[in-house]
């Protein structure tokens, strides 16, 4: 079976995140890595992306080169992932959507519900998948906790607990440097900072989770040191379609935390905890029974964690093996589509455009929740109210 043809915009050398997608999206020899336009400086891009063995035609000066080159190709890409700083990600995921290739987006999707909106009606309009990257949803144990709750092994959930919170801005004295400053800056990050960069991945991953949909919340925001105009630590309490109450707690000055995505949830009938941090273990606790601990890889636990489990139980799985996972349901869902039959419902779960859009409204209401003192307010997109 022929590989897909896969490339990438931005993740150049250096960049954080690039070689998690590069590592996700080879893992299972399903795609190759055939075009990128990696860096914004055109040089090195082009130099960087063939030392990653890229062809020389193939490795691009920017991403309108990329667009050009690709369109006109028999062979070109099936799935481009966009990993380019924030304020690009729409007009880039536009325009390749136009083009109609199949994008995989990374977070947050869009800077305003507005764009957002764009990418949903354009994704449905020209039929193409507009994938985002919540990764950590990749994990087998989520998978497991989300197929755990929609069997319903903790009854109706009544409280879910996300947490995304670290320490890395922690340092006072080091607000200023520029990698860090341009995060708390409105006229660069938005109207938020820490909860559009976290907290978003806590918030979708309780939906996950879950299987419910974040209607309203209350959010009390605010910047720890002083001179950040931005949040640098958000509580949110919320309300889901489905009843349950929520509860997030994001926060870049944790000092002592290191990566801090935690999601609990609570049931009539049991409790589930997972930690990023230790993913290869789900703390399982049914009402009046003992704790229980589920190992990733002990295998016959749901079709949704036992197709994403790759390596023996006892031998840890981490973050690019959630993203390969992502990647996995993406190749499942282009090859299906291909070949005219129905994809594995196990493998459909990647984050759509939708999941982006909600994530952004959720960044706006969370900004003007806290500006108005945890005023409660509408959680939802407009085209979901
Ligand atoms: N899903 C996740 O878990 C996760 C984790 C970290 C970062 N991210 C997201 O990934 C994105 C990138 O973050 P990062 O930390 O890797 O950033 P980074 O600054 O480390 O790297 C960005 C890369 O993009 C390149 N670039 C910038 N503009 C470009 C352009 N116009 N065309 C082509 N390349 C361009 C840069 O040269 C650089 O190589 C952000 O949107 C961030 O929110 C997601």
């Amino acid at each position: 079976m022929a590989k897909l043809n896969w490339g990438m915009i931005g993740g150049g050398e250096g960049s954080q995140i690039g070689p998690a997608h590069r590592l996700g999206a080879g893992l299972d020899g399903e795609l190759a890595f055939v075009a990128g336009a990696l860096d914004h400086r055109p040089e090195e891009g082009r130099a960087y992306g063939q030392r990653l063995g890229l062809d020389a035609d193939r490795a691009y000066g920017s991403w309108q080169e990329m667009l050009e080159g690709e369109r006109g190709r028999d062979d070109r890409v099936d799935l481009v992932t966009v990993a380019t700083p924030n304020a690009t990600h729409f007009e880039i995921t536009r325009a390749f959507l136009e083009a109609g290739f199949h994008v995989l987006c990374e977070k947050p999707m869009t800077m305003t519900v507005e764009e957002g909106e764009e990418l949903v009606h354009l994704a449905n309009h020209t039929g193409r998948i507009c994938a985002v990257n919540y990764g950590y949803t990749g994990y087998s144990l989520v998978r497991h906790m989300r197929a755990m709750v929609a069997r319903g092994d903790i009854g109706k959930v009544r409280v879910v607990v996300a947490e995304f919170a670290h320490g890395h801005h922690a340092d006072a004295t080091d607000a200023d440097n520029p990698r860090v400053r341009w995060r708390y800056d409105p006229a660069q990050a938005g109207v938020s900072a820490q909860f559009a960069d976290c907290g978003i991945h806590a918030l979708h991953m309780a939906s996950f989770v879950t299987g419910q949909e974040v209607e309203r919340l209350s959010a009390d925001t605010v910047s720890a040191i002083p001179v950040r105009t931005l949040e640098d630590d958000a509580m949110v309490n919320f309300r889901m379609d489905g009843g349950a109450v929520g509860r997030l707690w994001t926060s870049s000055i944790a000092i002592g935390r290191q990566h801090g995505l935690t999601l609990q949830v609570f049931g009539e009938t049991g409790g589930l905890r997972w930690s990023q941090e230790q993913p290869n273990q789900l703390y399982y606790m049914p009402l009046g029974e003992r704790l229980q601990v589920i190992e990733r890889g002990e295998g016959n636990l749901s079709p949704e964690a036992d197709r994403t489990s790759r390596v023996t139980v006892g031998h840890a799985e981490g973050m690019p093996l959630a993203f390969g996972n992502i990647y996995a349901d993406l190749a499942e869902a282009i090859r299906a589509r291909k070949e005219g039959r129905t994809m594995d419902p196990a493998a459909n779960l990647y984050p759509r455009a939708e999941d982006g859009l909600r994530s952004m409204a959720a960044v706006f209401a969370v900004a003007a929740s806290g500006k108005a003192e945890g005023r409660w307010v509408d959680a939802r997109p407009p085209m979901f109210r």
